[in-house]
């Protein structure tokens, strides 16, 4: 393309862009009640957009016309899905992201939205959202608690929807885990498109909200955990002034960004994530977040706001740390067949790290350690459990949910857990029809919530009474 070609292109992008923005901000303007109309107009109009997005031109078209906060605030105006859906693949490809291929979706619990890019299954299991994942999420959309102001490990995370979701939900901080290249890869993704979304599709306030939660994070824990008065007001403290942030969320705009100067999306994604490494806490170094983030590959592994990390972890470390009177317990555990500990490498998933993601650390402790759908192979009733052992502190908690393919598999498992001195807590549970895969799904054992903590050094204050009914 000549220089005159390029104009002519960018001068039709720009008014095509420009009428299909239109078509969102009247949406906006008319509100929940306005009819049908707007709505289909602006589903129509995003449809475009994003079919267009496929060209350069209209990227650059579409962020200069500050595509990227109207979009975002559309988030909070809506719950039609298919709308979410391309809103979602709109600021995708306007971030970047999309040239690494992939469908991204947002998925909404209790009102917050969670946006996941999904690959192609060759790339792993971990490439797509699992129904155990959903439900997870739901669980702790309903019960914040579980993991607000924690420390929490997310273990097998593939596209890291329940990690991500702990994070807005004012997690002090949250690791999430794998432990094969490309999903690593995807992970981070999925990482930055919420650390721009959570800031703006949540509002600013909630990431300061998070940021308070981490503060406050052993308070709000010290009294969860039922350490005394002055805990417990800490924590009505940390929790009321967290209510008031997020109410002060709900009332932020994204395009209100332009306020104070970042209305164009290099800078509100730097905002969104603000302070990680190679910045200092009070200037986030918002051109290189951008550029980092534009570029993913070239992209650090951890973000500021929420507070999350993607590390490589590979659950055979844990098992590898055991003492060997502790292996002998587990091999010895009834159900387990000493076939179990197989040769690392013998799973449908393989360890790799070309990503370059850091490594966890092995001193590394949590407070909660969350997992879904992470029992399907027999060496996993081994290593599942050795991690928790592992990565758990004294009084603190696991909650799985898992996919019980082969009811033998997870009753050895539980005797695993208990062989390593963890209490386990069981619980049926239903998923939504929409969390549903359609991929078949009819598993022999259904779906359990799985509730572990150290039995020596219980967790206090479960969110639910009757997870150790049985
Ligand atoms: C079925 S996927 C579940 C992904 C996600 N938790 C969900 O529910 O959507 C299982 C995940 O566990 C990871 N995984 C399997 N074996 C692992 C191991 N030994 N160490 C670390 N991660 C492992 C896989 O890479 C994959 O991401």
């Amino acid at each position: 393309m000549d220089l005159e070609e390029r104009f002519m292109a960018a001068l039709i992008a720009s008014e095509r862009v420009e009428r299909w923005l239109e078509a969102v901000r009247t949406f906006k303007r008319a509100g929940a009640g306005a009819g049908a109309a707007p709505l289909m107009r602006a589903k129509h109009a995003v449809r475009e957009l994003v079919a267009a997005l496929d060209s350069e031109v209209y990227v650059d078209e579409a962020r200069q016309a500050g595509a990227v906060p109207l979009l975002t605030s559309l988030l909070k105006h809506t719950d039609d899905e298919d709308l979410l859906n391309d809103v979602s693949d709109a600021l995708a490809a306007c971030s970047g992201l999309m040239a690494t291929s992939g469908k991204t979706r947002t998925f909404t619990y209790g009102g917050i939205p969670v946006v996941l890019k999904e690959g192609a299954l060759g790339d792993g299991t971990g490439a797509k959202v699992w129904t155990s994942s959903h439900t997870l999420c739901r669980e702790m959309a309903a019960h914040p608690d579980i993991v607000a102001g924690r420390r929490v490990l997310e273990i097998g995370s593939g596209c890291g929807g329940c990690g991500i979701l702990a994070a807005k939900l004012g997690a002090a901080e949250v690791v999430l885990t794998d432990y094969s290249d490309a999903v690593l890869r995807n992970l981070r993704d999925c990482m930055y498109m919420n650390a721009a979304g959570s800031s703006a599709a949540n509002g600013a306030g909630v990431a300061a909200a998070n940021g308070h939660a981490a503060a406050n994070g052993s308070a709000a824990a010290a009294a969860a955990e039922g350490e005394g008065e002055e805990g417990a007001a800490a924590a009505a403290a940390a929790a009321e002034e967290r209510r008031q942030r997020l109410a002060e969320a709900e009332a932020w705009d994204p395009e209100d960004a332009s306020e104070c100067g970042s209305d164009d999306f290099d800078d509100l994604l730097g905002d969104a994530l603000g302070g990680s490494s190679g910045s200092t806490a009070e200037a986030p170094g918002a051109a290189g977040q951008a550029a980092a983030a534009a570029e993913p590959s070239a992209a650090p592994w951890d973000v500021a706001s929420p507070p999350m990390r993607v590390r490589y972890y590979d659950w055979q470390d844990s098992f590898s740390q055991l003492e060997s009177e502790e292996r002998a317990a587990l091999l010895g555990a009834p159900g387990v067949p000493r076939t179990a500990a197989v040769a690392p490498g013998a799973s449908i998933d393989t360890a790799s790290n070309d990503s370059g993601a850091p490594g966890l650390g092995a001193e590394e402790r949590f407070d909660v350690v969350i997992g879904t759908d992470i029992m399907y192979e027999w060496q996993m009733v081994l290593l599942v459990p050795s991690v928790i052992k592992h990565r758990l502190r004294p009084g603190g908690r696991a909650l799985l949910c898992c996919a019980v393919r082969e009811q033998v598999m997870f009753d050895a498992a539980v005797g695993a857990l208990a062989a390593l001195g963890l209490r386990a807590g069981l619980m049926q549970v239903q998923p939504a029809a929409a969390d549903i895969l359609d991929i078949k799904q009819e598993y022999e054992g259904g779906y359990v919530l799985v509730a572990v903590e150290k039995e020596d050094k219980r967790a206090q204050n479960w969110h639910r009474d009757d997870l150790f009914a049985r």
